[in-house]
């Protein structure tokens, strides 16, 4: 997978070269460039926002050095990318839109700032190439770049060969519209605290019971949205009565 990212905070991505992210570049699976904005900026001071039109607090991106940027990393003649925006006022981020976005060969996020980027460049770019404004949650962060760095975690840990034991993806919160269950290692016991006996019995049946009521339990306590969510074709009848 290609993945271009442009920001006025190159610095921000250092993290990137990190851990199983660093790795999957490394073994050629994940191929990402950082960009920065002012690059293609052509004043002495590099100026990238300017004060909004109709007035109100903050400053805006300017669309001519995004223009550019797009162009250059989007050329006309040759596949489009899917181009990524970071906002508050984006699809909510998810598991499934993880998934979606590892399939695609190439992504190209644009990093906002500010009061966000001017809406002209989203209507130019989207006559060219899929355009997905995405939000972490409802909250404001200051800009979009940690949302990439979530972004690209989420997304990388799919791409084929970079966990080492991809039936983890299966099992793991959010895979099967249920929270995980709790996990535990050794000491048996610690400061008192017992191990539950079901997950030391050895019996996989027992074990796949209690994961799974542990799983509508804690979902139902603490994400009942999910709950409600769940296709009731896929529940059991000892699901219904936990
Ligand atoms: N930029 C600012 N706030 C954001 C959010 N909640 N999600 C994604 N990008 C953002």
């Amino acid at each position: 997978m290609r993945v271009d990212i442009v920001s006025i905070f190159p610095e921000y991505f250092a993290p990137l070269e990190l851990s199983l992210i660093g790795r999957a570049r490394n073994s050629g699976t994940l191929r990402l460039a950082v960009h920065d904005l002012r690059g293609w900026t052509h004043d002495v001071h590099r100026t990238v926002d300017d004060t909004p039109y109709g007035g109100g607090p903050g400053m805006v991106m300017r669309p001519e050095p995004w223009g550019a940027a797009l162009d250059a990393l989007a050329p006309a003649d040759l596949t489009p990318p899917r181009l990524l925006v970071p906002s508050p006022t984006g699809v909510p981020f998810s598991q499934a839109l993880a998934h979606e976005l590892a399939a695609e060969p190439h992504l190209l996020f644009a990093c906002g700032r500010y009061e966000g980027i001017d809406q002209r460049v989203l209507d130019h770019a989207a006559t060219r190439m899929p355009v997905t404004e995405v939000s972490l949650g409802d909250y404001v962060l200051f800009g979009g770049e940690v949302a990439v760095l979530v972004i690209m975690e989420a997304v990388t840990r799919l791409l084929p060969g970079v966990l080492g034991n991809a039936s983890s993806l299966d099992e793991e919160s959010h895979a099967h519209g249920l929270l995980e269950a709790p996990m535990y290692t050794k000491p048996a016991t610690w400061r008192g605290l017992d191990v539950p006996e079901v997950l030391r019995s050895g019996d996989h049946g027992r074990i796949a019971r209690w994961r799974r009521d542990e799983a509508l339990t804690r979902t139902a306590a603490r994400r009942p949205d999910m709950l409600a969510a769940l296709d009731p074709a896929g529940l059991d009848k000892r699901d219904v009565e936990t």
